[in-house]
């Protein structure tokens, strides 16, 4: 793949640029980076061009220490699009990339033709879960990435995909692995800053795909739900034998529901 840089909002992204068409940008989840969109872009690339970015902090993109917030994310997309001179696009983002979405969505709701919203959720986090953040956010600062990417793979993944496809569990474990611990850090005190989308919903116009991994312990279906209810017109789909990066651990059904949803 071609990876390539471009300074936006500050910060270096780096960023794949495949295919041509109607622009598609990708956006991952924590700890990961874009490559964890390798199957979406294989099979979108033939219709689509599809940008898979390094969010901050992430992958070969710039590390901030200071606090990632979902905006300031948004924002480097928005940059990003800028450059590449992208007017507007489907965004669609998994987990974390999910809340970037949505923050994508309420700062340039005029640049968003449609979108994508995998094993994600509109609600901040709780005061506990703030907490753990804060806590994680130490804890890889000061012991590295593999102090917690062993305890985080069982919750990441279905059952099925730890026994039957153990490349993929490899696979996300390197991203993870390679993932600079300040970076993470960041992420994790601007995913714990966020704000509440849910009252926002109804105010999104643009259509909606919702995915989730049936096994989907992060993010579970009852989040899903509730995005779909407040996204008038959305659809919902359940990808069966996934846990929460339904993308890599089943691609044939996840990439089945984007296509019919791209084309449609
Ligand atoms: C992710 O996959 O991006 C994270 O699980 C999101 C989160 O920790 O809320």
């Amino acid at each position: 793949m071609t990876a390539s840089t471009i300074r936006a909002n500050g910060v270096n992204i780096a960023f794949d640029d495949e295919g041509a068409g109607p622009a598609v940008v990708l956006l991952h989840g924590y700890p990961f980076n874009r490559t964890m969109w390798r199957e979406q872009i294989e099979a979108l690339k033939g219709s689509y061009r599809v940008i898979a970015l390094d969010l901050r902090g992430h992958g070969d993109s710039d590390v901030d220490p200071s606090p990632a917030t979902m905006d300031q994310m948004a924002q480097d997309v928005a940059g990003l699009m800028d450059a590449l001179s992208i007017s507007s696009a489907v965004i669609g983002g998994l987990s974390m990339g999910g809340y970037v979405t949505l923050a994508f969505c309420r700062l340039f709701p005029a640049r968003v033709r449609s979108l994508i919203l995998a094993d994600t959720r509109a609600g901040a986090d709780t005061a506990e879960a703030r907490e753990g953040r804060v806590q994680q956010s130490e804890k890889v600062l000061e012991q590295g990435m593999d102090s917690i990417s062993d305890a985080l793979l069982p919750k990441l993944l279905a059952p099925e995909t730890i026994s039957d496809r153990p490349e993929v569990a490899q696979r996300i474990r390197a991203m993870m692995l390679r993932t600079n611990p300040k970076g993470a850090s960041a992420a994790l005190l601007g995913m714990a800053q966020r704000q509440d989308h849910t009252s926002f919903l109804p105010e999104i116009s643009s259509p909606a795909l919702i995915l989730v991994g049936q096994h989907d312990a992060i993010t579970p279906l009852e989040e899903a739900q509730k995005l779909q209810q407040g996204i008038a017109g959305s659809h919902l789909e359940v990808i069966e034998g996934a846990g929460h990066v339904s993308n890599m651990e089943q691609p044939l059904a996840f990439n089945r529901a984007l296509e019919a949803f791209l084309n449609g």
